[in-house]
């Protein structure tokens, strides 16, 4: 039974990366929910398989957790989960941020943050779409804060919350702030108030938008998020659903 005490927070200086000590750690006994954070990541990884350039003055954290299925039914129900719990964070801050499906959070149209979910698999199994017991997920949040993000090589912009913000923010203040939201978002919500808060944050809806999938490439307009959390395109072959994928932006 998923447990809700105060999590354990493992603070590193230098990591690979927080995702893998999350799972190094829970391979050697100890017991989620535990946060790792860690002030800079020499190999952060972002979705599919993209590197996530982690220097100093940024937040880099993964929240280690069972799953508890009476809460959230779907992994990637706990990836919206962290991005609203990013853009509640930055309203703190007074800083507006939107989500674009399905997890970055965007200020004024660049990339600040973006969240990694990864489930341990077991055997031959390849993804879970749906949480199970026994199955730990890995919630991985990184958000710029004051770190340089000049030089990130992505092919859209990105910015950080020192650009947005008139007082220069401190990042431990703002990670320590992060670590408490997403923990009642994690612990205290449920999927279908997140799914639902989730849609009124979503920047795509109703926009223009390429989502590449694999090898696949759909192009259309953003018409809705679904019960599945896929997003629909309204194509010009029809309706098209996809569940996974990332918007292409430029
Ligand atoms: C993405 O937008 O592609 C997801 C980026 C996720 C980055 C975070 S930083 C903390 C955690 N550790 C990692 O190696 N990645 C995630």
């Amino acid at each position: 039974m998923p447990h809700q005490k105060e999590p354990r927070i493992f603070y590193r200086k230098e990591l690979d990366s927080t995702q893998d000590e999350a799972f190094r750690l829970f391979d050697s006994g100890e017991v989620p929910p535990f946060f790792v954070v860690s002030d800079v990541q020499t190999s952060g990884r972002g979705r599919y398989h993209h590197s996530w350039v982690s220097g100093r003055g940024g937040v880099w954290l993964t929240l280690l957790l069972e799953p508890d299925r009476k809460k959230f039914r779907n992994v990637w129900a706990y990836g919206f989960a962290a991005s609203l719990s990013v853009v509640e964070l930055l309203s703190e801050f007074k800083v507006q941020a939107s989500i674009s499906w399905p997890n970055d959070v965007l200020v004024n149209g660049s990339k600040i943050s973006g969240v990694l979910t990864e489930a341990r698999l077991y055997g031959n199994e390849k993804a879970i779409e749906e949480t199970k017991p026994g199955h730990p997920l890995a919630l991985g949040v990184g958000l710029n804060v004051t770190n340089d993000v000049s030089g990130v090589p992505a092919p859209y912009p990105v910015t950080n919350m020192l650009e947005n913000t008139e007082s220069r923010p401190d990042f431990r203040f703002v990670r320590k702030r992060l670590i408490e939201i997403l923990f009642i978002r994690a612990f205290k919500g449920e999927q279908d108030l997140t799914v639902k808060e989730y849609r009124t944050k979503l920047h795509t809806l109703g926009r223009a938008v390429t989502v590449r999938s694999g090898n696949c490439m759909i192009s259309g307009k953003a018409e809705d998020i679904d019960s599945d959390g896929a997003l629909i395109i309204r194509t010009e072959k029809g309706l098209e659903k996809m569940f996974t994928g990332e918007i292409v932006r430029k």
